[in-house]
């Protein structure tokens, strides 16, 4: 059976799709590749900064465009931003030559996997677990949508989660 050309994760904040990516890169031998370091880097400068100084409009138009870079880009996996589905002009280029694995997270967990995290603008609130709640009522339906693989994560260690998404790839 052959590979697909780019395994592209998608899931809320604190689905572990760095930690999984990197770690299922090196089991495909594919290159790992995550959206928001590469802005980052492009940018010389994090995300918080981005969200402060552009809007999130801004950091919206640079993930559209990095998705757009990165959708020709063979034997990757790619990790992408919690809000990369919500734009639909996004969602072609996230299913370009490639299978999508939605990594499932429950709430308790994207809360605990990201509870000193200073560098997700969305959660600097008095109540991140509402945001987060929020944001998966909106999200998980297209997260849903546009898998072709659902995986979930909790109560799993990663290398668990790539030895189980590598038997299904
Ligand atoms: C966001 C998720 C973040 C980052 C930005 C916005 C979101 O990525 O793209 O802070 O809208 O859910 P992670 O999902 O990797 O934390």
């Amino acid at each position: 059976m052959s590979l697909p050309k780019r395994v592209v994760l998608v899931g809320p904040m604190g689905a572990g799709k760095t930690t999984i990516g990197r770690l299922l890169a090196k089991e495909l031998g594919y290159r790992f590749m995550d959206t928001d370091r590469i802005i980052e880097e492009r940018c010389g400068a994090n995300i918080p900064w981005i969200f402060d100084v552009e809007g999130e409009d801004g950091f919206r138009q640079r993930e559209t465009a990095m998705l757009e870079e990165l959708s020709s880009e063979a034997e990757t996996v790619l990790a992408t931003g919690g809000g990369a589905v919500m734009r639909p002009e996004n969602r072609p280029l996230l299913r370009k030559d490639s299978i999508i694995v939605y990594l499932r997270t429950s709430i308790e967990q994207q809360v605990e996997r990201t509870r000193k995290d200073r560098n997700r603008p969305l959660l600097q609130s008095e109540d991140p677990e509402a945001v987060l709640r929020t944001l998966f009522a909106l999200r998980d339906p297209i997260y849903t949508e546009l898998a072709d693989i659902i995986m979930y994560t909790d109560r799993k260690s990663p290398r668990l989660v790539v030895r189980q998404l590598a038997n299904r790839i």
